[in-house]
C-alpha cells in the first residue's frame, strides 16, 4: 500500500491544468468522496494494526500535498482576493446604469433657469386650492363665462347657500400662485412658479386631465409692455436658439389687460412653413399680458403706483417643441423605453 501511496504522491506533485475546469476535474479525481485519496482511506481501515502508523503518515502527506497542489493550481486562474493592486474594493459587482431625468423636469428646470438669469425667484402654491385664488381674485366674476374655458375638478361641491369663492378645487392653472404671492409680499415681485395643474378633460394624445405650467409675474414701479416683450424675446432665444423670432397676437385673459399670445418662428422649418406649424411658419407657445389693475387692487397693491406683467406657458407644449413628442400620454405612462431617451445636463 505504501508503494501505491508513493505513486499517487508523485502523480499529484506533477499535476498541471490549463483552466479552471481541468482543476475541478483533478479535485474530483483525487479529493472527492469517491476519489483516489478516499479510496486509500478505505483501504487503510483494513490493514494490520502494526502497519497503521507508517501507512497513516504517508497517507497524511499525500492528502496534504493534494490539497496544496490543487490550491496552487487554482491561484493561477482565480483572481486573488483581498486588497492590493488596482482593485477597487468599494465598487459594486455589477454596473449600475445612471438614471435620467424626466423630460418635463428637464424642460421645467431649463425654463426656470432662463428666468432665474433675469432675476426671477421660484415660488410655489397648493395644487388643491379654492375658487377664490384660482378664479375670483384673478378677475373671473362668479358667473363669468371665462370660467367655462377651463373644466374644473371640484373637491367639494358648493352648498346652495354658501358664499361664492369658497369651493375647494384642483387648480386649473398656476396663475393662482400670483395671487398668493401678491397677497403675501410687497412689490417689487419677480417670481416664476412651475407646477402641476388639472382640468376635467377626456384623455387623448393631445389633452390630459393633468399637465404642467410655468407662470411668471413681475410687479414693480413703471413695468411696461416693452419690459414684457424684452423678457419674452430673451426667453425664446435662450430656449429655442438665437435665430428664433417672436410674434405677439392680441388675446383675452380676465387677469391681464392688454393680453397677448406669443408665437415663435417654427423651430422645425425655421419659419418657412411645414406640417408642424400648419404651414404658417409660427407656433403658439404662451399667454401673457399686463396684470389687470383690478387684480393688483384685489391683492392690496396700489395700481396707481405699481404695474406688472404676467405670462404662463404649458411645459408639455415646450417639451413637444423641443423633443417632438407627439402623444401627451407618453409623459405620464412611465414607459422606460420613452424615458431613457432623455439625457441632459439639467
Ligand atoms: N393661466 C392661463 C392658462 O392657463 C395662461 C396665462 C395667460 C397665464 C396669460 C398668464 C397670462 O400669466 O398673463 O391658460
Amino acid at each position: 500500500m505504501i508503494n501505491e501511496i508513493k505513486r499517487l504522491l508523485k502523480e499529484v506533485e506533477e499535476l498541471t491544468a490549463a483552466n479552471a475546469g481541468e482543476i475541478e476535474a483533478l479535485r474530483i479525481k483525487y479529493l472527492s468522496k469517491k476519489g483516489e485519496i478516499a479510496r486509500m482511506m478505505n483501504n487503510f481501515r483494513e490493514i494490520a494494526a502494526e502497519q497503521k502508523k507508517e501507512v497513516g503518515q504517508h497517507l497524511n502527506i499525500l492528502k496534504e500535498k493534494a490539497h496544496e497542489k490543487i490550491n496552487e493550481l487554482r491561484e493561477k486562474f482565480v483572481e486573488p482576493e483581498g486588497a492590493g493592486g488596482d482593485f477597487d474594493l468599494t465598487r459594486t459587482s455589477y454596473p449600475i446604469a445612471l438614471g435620467s431625468r424626466h423630460p418635463l423636469s428637464i424642460v421645467q428646470k431649463e425654463i426656470c433657469d432662463i428666468f432665474g438669469r433675469l432675476g426671477f425667484n421660484i415660488a410655489a402654491g397648493p395644487e388643491i386650492d379654492d375658487d377664490e385664488h384660482v378664479f375670483s381674485m384673478l378677475n373671473f366674476p362668479d358667473d363669468h363665462p371665462a370660467r367655462d374655458m377651463q373644466d374644473t375638478f371640484f373637491i367639494e361641491n358648493k352648498q346652495v347657500d354658501e358664499p361664492a369663492g369658497r369651493e375647494i378645487i384642483l387648480r386649473t392653472h398656476t396663475s393662482s400662485v400670483q395671487i398668493r404671492v401678491m397677497n403675501a409680499q410687497e412689490p417689487p415681485i419677480r417670481i416664476i412658479c412651475p407646477g402641476r395643474v388639472y382640468r376635467n378633460e377626456a384623455i387623448s394624445y393631445r389633452a390630459h386631465c393633468f399637465f404642467h405650467q410655468v407662470e411668471a409675474l413681475y410687479v414693480d414701479r413703471n413695468v411696461s409692455f416693452a419690459d414684457l416683450k424684452q423678457a419674452l424675446d430673451f426667453f425664446a432665444k435662450e430656449m429655442f436658439g438665437k435665430e428664433t423670432q417672436i410674434r405677439l397676437r392680441p388675446s383675452y385673459f380676465p387677469f391681464t389687460e392688454p393680453s397677448g399670445e406669443m408665437d415663435i418662428s417654427c423651430n422645425l422649418c425655421g419659419g418657412r412653413g411645414c406640417s408642424f406649424c400648419k404651414h404658417t411658419g409660427w407656433v403658439e407657445i404662451l399667454g401673457c399680458g399686463m396684470v389687470d389693475p383690478a387684480v393688483l387692487a384685489n391683492c392690496g397693491i396700489n395700481p396707481d403706483e405699481y404695474s406688472g406683467y404676467a405670462l404662463g406657458m404649458g411645459i408639455e407644449r415646450i417639451a413637444n417643441l423641443k423633443y417632438r413628442v407627439n402623444d401627451l400620454r407618453l409623459f405620464s405612462e412611465n414607459d422606460l423605453r420613452f424615458l431613457k431617451q432623455f439625457t441632459s445636463a439639467y
